[in-house]
């Protein structure tokens, strides 16, 4: 019997997952330089966490969470998204008592049900980044052109930016009613007609054309904003533009979790068919206290690692990216093996990519591996060489092969490497 992974899974495999680490890279660069420090939590959960702070009408909660019960009888949920569990993090361990904001990335893998199609999976992975216990709009703008900066030197031209913003405690709740009052009178199924009481935001994204053509006339967020929101996301939309960054306004996007208040932005590929979102965040300054904690008002996003390549590869961008490797080592039987490896091991002490024909393949199958491997070397040795205490050193560009004694050739081949 043999296995598959699991449904909605894949596995990153060499040459391609060389990309994946290149995303991860690329889109923290940018944030360790601006004073982000790198959390790690753990990858499960107490399911409460998540349904009191992603909402328990959302999808995620309601539909898409891998929960399960462990041995000592707790419910536990491997998490669906990262910024539940590190303001957990910055509660239990006190940190809204120090320097504010506490800002904070890090990169891993979510988990969620979802139907699986392209771009969209069960286990997927994201970078992210959160800006603990203050409220500033240079702080919304300041990530959100980190993101775009990370995505700049990615290579990638097509990313666009929509920005919204969903209010506050003081504005939102006659917005949803206003916005619950007009969705009442409209012609839509049961479980739509449920979303509406529970939910009524999440409606204005559905996606079905006749559910669409409806909402036209549907009263819009910024319409109904307080002084304070107004003048917030006024403040934010200015500084990105200061900073050089593209943006539209979007009046109607919603996210799909509860947390946010005010600032919300997505950033979309057009290359990706219908899961266009690379990433995504926001403001969500109520989080903290739905979970327990003081007021910390805060703001975030996380970029789709998954997504992002596949923009990179609709952009052309995922070019070879050959492996650099400066020698190759090619024992010829076993007294060659035993004294190449030690060799072989000097040599990546000196900081050289070293690698060497394992599994006692004749000489053809050997060479035949260091041209493969992309190495500018091939390091030969037979029971001749041996004999005359030399190895053979093929420069394997031109072809040209020099005997060198064994007790230089490391440093031959330093000197050539450097
Ligand atoms: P999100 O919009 O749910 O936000 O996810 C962010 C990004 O993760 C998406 O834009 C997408 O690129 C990627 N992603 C999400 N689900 C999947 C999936 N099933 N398959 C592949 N990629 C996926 C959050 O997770 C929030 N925690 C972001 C945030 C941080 N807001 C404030 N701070």
């Amino acid at each position: 019997m043999t296995f598959q992974a699991p449904k909605g899974t894949f596995d990153w495999m060499p040459p391609r997952s060389e990309w994946a680490l290149a995303v991860r890279e690329g889109l923290s660069a940018p944030l360790r330089r601006a004073g982000y420090g790198y959390i790690e939590t753990p990858t499960f959960e107490d399911t409460a966490l998540f349904s009191r702070g992603v909402g328990e009408s959302t999808d995620i909660v309601s539909k898409e969470m891998y929960t399960f019960e462990s041995r000592g009888g707790q419910s536990l949920t491997l998490r669906p998204e990262g910024t539940a569990g590190v303001m957990r993090a910055v509660l239990e361990h006190g940190l809204q008592g120090g320097p504010l904001p506490v800002k904070l990335w890090y990169s891993g893998s979510y988990f969620r049900y979802e139907r699986a199609q392209a771009g969209r999976y069960r286990h997927f992975s994201q970078v992210g980044a959160e800006a603990v216990g203050a409220e500033d709009p240079a702080l919304d703008a300041e990530l959100i052109v980190l993101a775009a900066d990370g995505y700049a030197a990615l290579g990638l031209r097509g990313v666009r930016l929509l920005i919204n913003s969903l209010g506050c405690k003081e504005c939102r709740p006659a917005y949803r009613a206003a916005l619950q009052e007009f969705l009442r009178g409209l012609d839509l199924d049961e479980p739509t007609r449920r979303r509406v009481e529970i939910n009524p935001l999440r409606v204005l994204d559905d996606k079905r054309p006749e559910v669409r053509a409806q909402l036209t006339g549907a009263p819009l967020v910024t319409d109904h904003l307080c002084g304070a929101c107004k003048a917030y996301h006024e403040e934010v939309r200015g500084l990105l533009s200061a900073a050089g960054v593209a943006y539209a306004d979007d009046p109607r996007l919603v996210r799909g979790l509860d947390y946010y208040t005010r600032t919300t932005f997505e950033f979309l590929h057009d290359g990706l068919g219908a899961q266009s979102a690379v990433g995504g965040g926001g403001r969500y300054d109520g989080l903290s206290e739905m979970i327990g904690g003081p007021a910390l008002p805060s703001v975030g996003w996380a970029l789709g690692v998954d997504r992002t390549v596949l923009a990179m590869e609709a952009e052309g961008l995922l070019g070879e990216r050959p492996r650099h490797l400066d020698v190759f080592a090619v024992p010829l039987g076993e007294e060659a093996r035993r004294r190449i490896f030690p060799l072989v091991s000097e040599l990546r002490r000196a900081g050289l990519a070293v690698d060497m024909a394992f599994g006692g393949r004749g000489v053809k199958g050997a060479m035949k591996a260091a041209d493969r491997s992309g190495a500018r070397y091939a390091m030969i040795l037979g029971d001749r060489d041996i004999e005359a205490g030399a190895v053979q050193v093929k420069d394997l560009t031109t072809a040209d092969q020099t005997a060198v004694p064994l007790a230089e050739v490391v440093d031959v081949l330093k000197g050539k490497v450097s």
